[in-house]
Formats: C-alpha cells, structure tokens, sequence
C-alpha cells in the first residue's frame, strides 16, 4: 500500500463520480439518482464495518462504494428508458455496468496515485458487486459488505422516497398506488438477500423507519372516497 492507498481522498473521488453522473439524463435526480444512492451506499457501508468490528481492508472497500456503479454511465439509455417508461428489457442492459465500470475505475484510480495492487482490488469489488446468490461461490469479506452495503442503502427512508420519484417520472404509478407499493417493498427480502447477520439487523431496523413512514402517510389515504 502506498500513501494514497492508506488515505484515499474519498471526497475528491465522490466528485469525480458525482460530475459523471451530473452528465447523465437518468442517474443525476429521479429514481435512480447515483449522486444520492452512491453516498447511501457508502454510508451503510461504514456502519456495517463499525458494527462488524473485523479487520477488513477499508480503504479498497469504501473507495468501492463510492465507484461501484460508475458503469452506469455508459449505459445506452435507449435500451431502458423511454419518456415515460422504462423498457420491458432494460434490466438486459442494465447488467452490464459493473462490469463497464472497472476500466473507468482503473484508469481514474491510476491518475490520482493508487497503487496496482491497490487498484486491482477495487476492481474486484466493483466488477462483483452485483453478482448476489448462486450467482458467485465465493465473496471476499469486502465484497460481502459492498452488497449489503448496497441493498441497505435502499431501504428506510430512501426505500420511503424512490418509489414517490419514481412516479413523478415515469408516470405508471399514482401517488396513491406508491403509498401502497411501500408498504410491501423491502429490497432485502426480509434480509434473505444479504451476506451478513450484522447487515440484517440494520436492514431491520431500516425497514422499521419504512414501515412506520408508510403507516403514518397511509393515515392520510384512509378515505371514505377509496
Ligand atoms: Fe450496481
């Protein structure tokens, strides 16, 4: 590890994918806003590592959050989105960014100094991260983390407010109907799709702001008129 690897300027990484994603017309604001969802991310990964109390190689792991889904932004739009909707096989297209994202995270790593090695595992991360279940035999403890950290990230009060951006820009979903759909999301399948028990005590208490967000705004709907 060389200097930069040991204090990675996470902040002036976040800018560098935040000024990307800014460039896009899909992951700058909305549903699908990666200069929110990104931060998340990193954030639930930092708390997981605190909790965890384990030697985990930090530095590589949370300069991965930060760059995880910077593959989004070569992502043909056309092939997911139309105006008001997104397309039936998006997710066809959608798959491809972690592994769009490793050259992009290379040679931006390398300019601002970190080393091969140091590179190399970042890579790893990123190039995995998406790759849940059956879909991998072995996950390093660091890639166990990004995914949780990833899914977390998407739950509680950001699980709250996705699907209300959601509707307002793809217009398939009333308010009404967001309200409802939030009640029953949880992105962690009551925490079967995360790596670690440690992560599925934070997602617990995350779908709790959920629920309770969900239950309070449903008062507000509770109308003779439905
Ligand atoms: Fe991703």
């Amino acid at each position: 590890m060389n200097s930069i690897d040991k204090k990675p300027n996470y902040k002036q990484i976040y800018k560098f994918v935040k000024d990307k994603f800014d460039k896009t017309t899909h992951f700058k604001h909305g549903p699908f806003d990666e200069t929110y969802y990104t931060l998340r991310v990193y954030e639930s990964a930092k708390e997981i590592i605190k909790k965890l109390n384990k030697k985990v190689k930090k530095e590589q792991l949370l300069v991965a959050t930060i760059l995880h889904d910077i593959g989004k932004i070569k992502l043909k739009s056309g092939k997911m989105f139309k105006r008001d909707a997104v397309l039936e096989n998006a997710s066809e297209e959608w798959h491809k960014h972690a592994k769009l994202g490793v050259p992009i995270a290379r040679r931006y790593l390398k300019t601002i100094g970190h080393s091969e090695e140091f590179i190399e595992e970042v890579c790893y991360l990123i190039e995995h991260h998406d790759l849940r279940g059956d879909k991998l035999q072995k996950r390093s403890l660091e890639l166990q983390i990004l995914q949780d950290a990833d899914l977390i990230a998407d739950v509680g009060f950001a699980g709250f407010i996705r699907p209300f951006l959601y509707s307002g820009k793809f217009s398939k979903q009333s308010v009404i109907s967001s309200i409802e759909f939030i009640k029953k999301e949880d992105r962690t399948s009551n925490g079967k799709e995360l790596n670690l028990n440690i992560s599925k005590s934070i997602a617990k208490r995350e779908m709790k702001i959920q629920s309770n967000l969900a239950k309070e705004i449903s008062k507000e709907i509770d109308s003779d008129l439905l």
